[in-house]
């Protein structure tokens, strides 16, 4: 057993995301994650029992058995059978419900710290299957990278990408319930055939261009999202007007995400769109960033 584990976890954005009708209280997906430079920073140190506590954005998040660290650190000390404890202090970059699976990377972050501090010694393929118990973005928050996921998001295969993509993220003060946005989906759809990743971004991904990548982001989702949050519209709106290559809502939103040529382009994006006063915030990321890792502690 270690004296201290830290690691971070990155948070996602869905360059597709292709929704099926609904069965046992899930809808199948079709989606290619993308893992951005925007990370979650976890320090676990032995301790009695199990708790967490949250700075940056998450600081008003609970703390108790609904906090999805704490699940996942619950989670393997009950199949593991260890007797240990973690004390969680969890540093959050990526927004609160904001599309973009934060409370998923918290979870893929406690696992991985957990069993390197307990030393229960787990293999990448039973974290992988603790973690799609704890929720659908989890076991893409420990692969990391850019991936296809099926089934429930948890069937995952890794996708090339012939370049670093250049990302402008719009963020929202007030988030939206996956839930929520979900329920809304079925309301205003009719149930669709087979979900499916389109052939032509996983080409644009896999030669690296980001004009062909930018025209081709998609997200059955978005309808819902802008029906809930009609104020969407204009980030989407702001992000065409500023030159993004393209723009959509991440996974059940209300983050916006943009294309941009490259690192310069993306500064310069971001800083038109924060003029047009559409969003709380305006930050700039780069992927496909790696999954969770060990980082240096303290
Ligand atoms: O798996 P996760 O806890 O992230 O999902 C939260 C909720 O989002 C689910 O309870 C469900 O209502 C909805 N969801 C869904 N289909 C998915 C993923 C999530 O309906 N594939």
């Amino acid at each position: 057993m270690s004296g201290r584990v830290r690691v971070r976890a990155p948070g996602k954005i869905n360059l597709a995301l292709a929704v099926g009708a609904p069965a046992g209280g899930y809808h199948p997906l079709a989606t290619v994650f993308h893992a951005v430079d925007l990370y979650e920073d976890l320090r676990a140190t032995p301790a009695a029992g199990i708790t967490v506590r949250l700075a940056g954005r998450g600081r008003d998040l609970p703390t108790d058995g609904r906090n999805l660290a704490v699940r996942a650190a619950e989670l393997l000390r009950a199949r593991t059978g260890t007797r240990a404890g973690a004390a969680l202090e969890i540093t959050k970059a990526v927004p609160v419900a904001g599309g973009m699976a934060g409370g998923s990377a918290d979870a893929a972050a406690a696992l991985v710290a957990c069993d390197a501090l307990w030393g229960t010694g787990l293999s990448r393929g039973e974290l992988h299957a603790l973690a799609a118990e704890l929720g659908s973005d989890v076991p893409f928050a420990l692969l990391g990278g850019t991936a296809t996921g099926h089934g429930r998001g948890e069937v995952l295969a890794p996708v090339p990408v012939g370049a670093p993509l250049h990302w402008v993220l719009a963020l929202q003060d007030t988030g939206l319930a996956t839930p929520a946005v979900f329920a809304r989906y079925d309301e205003l759809a009719p149930a669709p055939p087979e979900p499916a990743v389109p052939p032509g971004l996983l080409a644009a991904l896999a030669a690296g261009d980001p004009v062909a990548v930018g025209a081709q982001l998609t997200n059955d989702l978005q309808e819902a999202a802008l029906d809930l949050r009609p104020e969407l519209g204009d980030v989407l709106a702001a992000f065409d007007r500023a030159g993004a290559l393209g723009a959509v809502v991440s996974g059940s939103g209300p983050t916006v995400v943009a294309l941009a040529l490259d690192a310069a382009h993306a500064a310069s994006v971001a800083a038109v769109v924060r003029g047009a006063e559409v969003a709380s915030e305006v930050l700039t990321a780069s992927g496909p960033a790696s999954g969770v890792v060990r980082t240096l502690a303290p």
